[in-house]
């Protein structure tokens, strides 16, 4: 990157970096519709955003990225834009999977991807297996993801343990928030300290609803394709500033 922001030179500002950071893209049809082109153009170009900040993540040294690229509700739009998204999903797994290797880029889904066409699912499992021994990143890409059937899909999972196994639950099962969220899709990740979502747009969208319950929220007007590594880092730089109190007063009370 030109003129490298003093973020990426400075590790004294890496104790206040994000650990997790999860991301809405948003705005692509917008932008493609501003430009007279059909809305996929504006997917396909957000292709370019995604790699952006999965490099910027990397050189900045955040640990877990979370990309909601598809949710349980996007089943609603015209099949056209659905087909082309899930071509776009099957190209970029074929295209960046040498990419991600060599950047040590551990590839991970959340949301049920049993109803993706068979031929995205194969891909996905195998991107997930041949980077599963690589540390630099964990790159999350939410796809058929909704957080309410995450949270069902939770208790459900509890109740059929201990239905299954009632001995070891001892007749005195009490859940708590811990072990309740090594049921969620996210499992032993640590929750989102940061969401950003782009295009001006102020709501969770069935996003994480439980893991970002402490998040830090930056918004942009910028759409998901205008979107680019210095955007990223200026959301990491407005993360900094912030004070997180999780409930309790502030270090200045
Ligand atoms: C929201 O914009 C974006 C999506 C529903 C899809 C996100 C997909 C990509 C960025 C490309 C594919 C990603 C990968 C990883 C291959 P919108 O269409 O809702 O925009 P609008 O609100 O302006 O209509």
């Amino acid at each position: 990157m030109k003129n490298k922001p003093s973020i990426f030179n400075d590790p004294s500002n890496n104790s206040s970096l994000p650990k997790h950071v999860a991301i809405i893209m948003d705005g692509n049809g917008r932008w493609a519709i501003e430009r007279g082109l059909p809305r996929f153009a504006g997917h396909r170009a957000g292709v370019q955003s995604v790699r952006e900040v999965v490099e910027a993540c990397i050189e900045l040294g955040i640990p877990i990225l979370t990309l909601y690229a598809f949710s349980q509700e996007n089943w609603k739009r015209p099949k056209e834009e659905i087909s082309v998204l899930m071509e776009l999903l099957d190209f970029f797994l074929g295209q960046e999977i040498k990419n991600l290797m060599k950047q040590g880029v551990r590839f991970c889904t959340l949301g049920r991807i049993e109803a993706l066409p068979e031929g995205v699912q194969k891909k996905l499992a195998q991107s997930v297996e041949q980077t599963s021994k690589n540390e630099k990143l964990i790159f999350n890409l939410a796809l058929n993801y909704g957080s309410r059937t995450e949270i069902l899909d939770a208790v459900n999972q509890i109740l059929h343990d201990v239905k299954e196994n009632p001995s070891k639950f001892n007749g005195a099962f009490e859940l708590d928030e811990a072990y309740f969220s090594k049921h969620l899709y996210t499992r032993d990740l640590p929750d989102p300290d940061l969401l950003i979502r782009t295009s001006g747009e102020i709501r969770l969208s069935n996003f994480l609803l439980w893991q970002l319950s402490y998040a830090e929220i930056y918004i942009t007007k910028k759409y998901w394709p205008d979107f680019h590594k210095d955007d990223f880092v200026e959301a990491i730089r407005d993360y900094q500033k912030r004070e997180r109190r999780f409930g309790d007063v502030g270090a200045s009370a």
